[in-house]
């Protein structure tokens, strides 16, 4: 399935908010695993490259719509500052004064990161005035990108509603990659086909699991 990408449009100079899936396990106030953070590289170079102004978000965690340090952006922002070679200031709130400020200072090539989107109540219910408030945030001419593919099947402010309020909306090359793949090796499979399930939140894969019951020739779950 052919979306349209970062890749097709051009972001010089043009506030952009990157939908990422920054949900990365935190051990005593450290990142304990990274990987999801440098899978989102290589979108957030292209558009810092491209002179974009990029307006980072993601959820960590179950804060369930309160503010707690736990799951605070703060560690995945100075990983990301280590990575890309320059400063990635963390915002203190998701929209709300320091938010705006940390999107408005933003110069060509620079980034920043919103707080933990989930902080805000709003966010799961999917709330119009929040997904308002973050495509606010990058104005007229701004690009929504999602490139949060581990959170592709959740419904939420940040990468459902929020498209509705910008003019251009697009997919990164993470997402891009996932879209590619999956729908090579479940549309066009070379068979046998094994497909190996694994996570920790079986709950939310029962409908994956039924959708590919009748395409697979063995599924396996771990
Ligand atoms: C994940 O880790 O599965 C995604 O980031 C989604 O997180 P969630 O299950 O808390 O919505």
């Amino acid at each position: 399935m052919e979306k349209k990408t970062v890749r097709d449009i051009d972001v010089k100079g043009k506030k952009v908010l990157v939908r990422c899936d920054f949900n990365v396990p935190i051990k005593d106030g450290e990142i304990a695993d990274d990987t999801r953070i440098r899978a989102a590289l290589p979108t957030i170079r292209y558009l810092l490259e491209s002179g974009a102004k990029v307006v980072l978000c993601s959820h960590l965690g179950r804060p369930k719509g309160e503010v707690n340090e736990k799951y605070s952006m703060k560690p995945v922002a100075e990983r990301l500052s280590e990575e890309l070679d320059a400063k990635v200031k963390c915002a203190e709130d998701v929209t709300g004064p320091s938010a705006k400020d940390m999107a408005n200072e933003l110069k060509e090539g620079e980034a920043g990161l919103l707080e933990n989107v989930r902080f805000d109540p709003r966010e799961e219910k999917n709330e119009e005035s929040l997904a308002i408030e973050l495509a606010d945030l990058i104005g007229n001419e701004g690009i929504y990108v999602n490139d949060a593919f581990g959170t592709a099947h959740r419904a939420h402010c940040s990468n459902v509603g929020v498209t509705k309020y910008v003019d251009t909306a697009v997919v990164g090359y993470l997402m891009q990659k996932e879209i590619d793949f999956l729908g090579n090796a479940v549309n066009n499979p070379v068979r046998p086909f094994v497909a190996i399930l694994g996570g920790s939140k079986v709950s939310s894969k029962i409908s994956v699991i039924n959708n590919l019951l009748d395409k697979v020739d063995t599924l396996i779950i771990g």
